[in-house]
């Protein structure tokens, strides 16, 4: 079966709170369930809701966050995030991410969005390529830390 042509894309709603924690937990082994509900929630409470899913027959298999804001970080025009992206290990390499990804940009397109931010771990090696992969570059902000 081809993954990618039975993939249907469709807006994130608060019901999918169950597949998302699950997804999230095989890909990182551990249950965030409490975290992902407040994730959810504080998405659920903004006008803006762009956030997808991507579905294959009937199940959810793949998120990706996004938010669209402006003047954050001094920066003066509509700008895009995305915030996070996962697809069920059993899904990954077949494309979804990229057409989860591809969706989200026409979407922040159409807002008037230039320019989509994204933050991604050093150590996060799939997600670098993954982005590399869709064309984003090294930015001009960086970013400072401290440990307290
Ligand atoms: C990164 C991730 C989103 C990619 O999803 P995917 O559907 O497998 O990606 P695609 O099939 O669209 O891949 C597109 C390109 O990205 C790159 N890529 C994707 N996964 C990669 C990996 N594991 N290693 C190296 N490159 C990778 C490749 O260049 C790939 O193109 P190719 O298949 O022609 O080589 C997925 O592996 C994932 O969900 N990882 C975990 C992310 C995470 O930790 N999220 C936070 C918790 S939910």
């Amino acid at each position: 079966m081809n993954s990618l042509e039975n993939m249907k894309i469709r807006v994130l709603i608060k019901e999918d709170l169950d597949a998302i924690v699950e997804i999230d937990e095989k890909i990182l082994g551990e249950n965030r369930r409490n975290y992902w509900e407040k994730k959810l929630e504080l998405m659920n409470n903004k006008s803006s809701n762009i956030s997808l899913i991507a579905e294959v027959e009937e199940k959810v298999v793949g998120f990706i966050l996004g938010d669209v804001s402006g003047w954050e970080f001094g920066v003066p025009e509509t700008i895009g995030w995305i915030d996070t992206i996962g697809i069920d290990p059993t899904y990954q390499k077949k494309g979804l991410a990229t057409a989860l990804a591809h969706e989200l940009i026409k979407n922040l397109k159409a807002l008037g969005v230039k320019t989509i931010y994204t933050l991604v771990s050093w150590n996060d090696w799939d997600l670098l390529q993954f982005f590399h992969a869709m064309g984003f570059t090294r930015g001009d902000m960086i970013n400072l830390e401290l440990k307290i």
